[in-house]
């Protein structure tokens, strides 16, 4: 409908839009509470989930997986976009500085092998909302020195949707990561995978009602069980399907919580963020 502010009867349109949605507000028909800075750690989602239920990722199978560091330590996955970028969450990048972060290429293993690169740009979106269920929890980070891809080397590029491509409900999705194997549990040096399922939107979407929305812009992913991977991977890593980082591990309510699937960022709903934010 689209309205245009110098005509008086669409402004009178749009008073009569804000007075639905002022009521709506108050009758609870808008679930969504605004909440304020700090509050996060009280709610039911958590951003960092893990990967669970996994196996040990064999060779040179994720070339494009990064570490992203947080002075000094693993914190956040990550996936090379080109030689000079890498594509994660915006939580994993928020409120840090540049030098606090570096990138860990080339390696499956935390503690063996691999390039670190500096990192001497951050761009967070600039909507990200952590205190709204993390939305736009998107970010590309420059690196320096760049990576290099020799023909059948250790590091390469990864694959993205175009934008607003759709995943079809219940397609196997691959989730990687160097998160925690269970909840509270011991962090690995190795790459883990596991194959889980994306989820049916509403649903997961009605499962997180009303603490957290889950947005046209995140997608879900979980087992029928709950007992795999259902709070997949580190935060910022890929969900691959079909060899396509189709999302970012963004957050989740607990881990191992049946009926409660991993939230990520859907990628391709910001494919021209990224190309834009990425060109080297
Ligand atoms: C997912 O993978 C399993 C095991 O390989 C296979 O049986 C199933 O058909 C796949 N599902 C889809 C939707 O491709």
């Amino acid at each position: 409908m689209g309205f245009r502010w110098t005509s008086l009867n669409d402004m009178a349109k749009l008073a009569t839009l804000i007075l639905f949605i002022v009521i709506g507000t108050a009758l609870g028909a808008v679930p969504r509470k605004p909440r304020g800075v700090g509050a996060a750690k009280n709610l039911p989602g958590h951003p960092d989930p893990f990967i669970l239920g996994g196996d040990i990722v064999e060779g040179r199978k994720y070339p494009g997986q990064v570490s992203i560091r947080l002075n000094g330590d693993h914190n956040c996955g990550g996936s090379i976009l080109n030689q000079d970028y890498v594509l994660t969450a915006a939580h994993c990048s928020y409120r840090h500085s540049i030098i606090q972060l570096t990138v860990l290429s080339g390696t499956n293993n935390l503690k063996n092998g691999g390039t670190l690169h500096e990192v001497t740009e951050i761009h967070v979106h600039e909507d990200y909302n952590r205190a709204d269920s993390w939305h736009n929890d998107v970010s590309v980070l420059k690196v320096e020195p760049p990576f290099e891809f020799a023909a059948g080397g250790v590091t390469a590029p990864v694959n993205l949707p175009v934008q607003d491509q759709d995943t079809p409900i219940g397609a196997n999705a691959t989730v990687i990561g160097w998160g925690r194997l269970s909840e509270g549990g011991e962090f690995p040096d190795d790459l883990y995978e596991v194959t889980i399922q994306i989820w049916d939107h509403d649903e997961c979407n009605a499962a997180y009602q009303p603490d957290e929305h889950v947005y046209p812009e995140q997608i879900c992913a979980n087992t029928a069980e709950g007992n795999k991977g259902s709070c997949n991977g580190d935060s910022g890593g890929p969900l691959f399907v079909n060899n396509q980082v189709v999302g970012l591990v963004s957050w989740a309510r607990g881990c191992d919580e049946k009926g409660y699937p991993t939230v990520y960022t859907r990628v391709s709903s910001y494919r021209s963020w990224i190309d834009h934010m990425a060109n080297p």
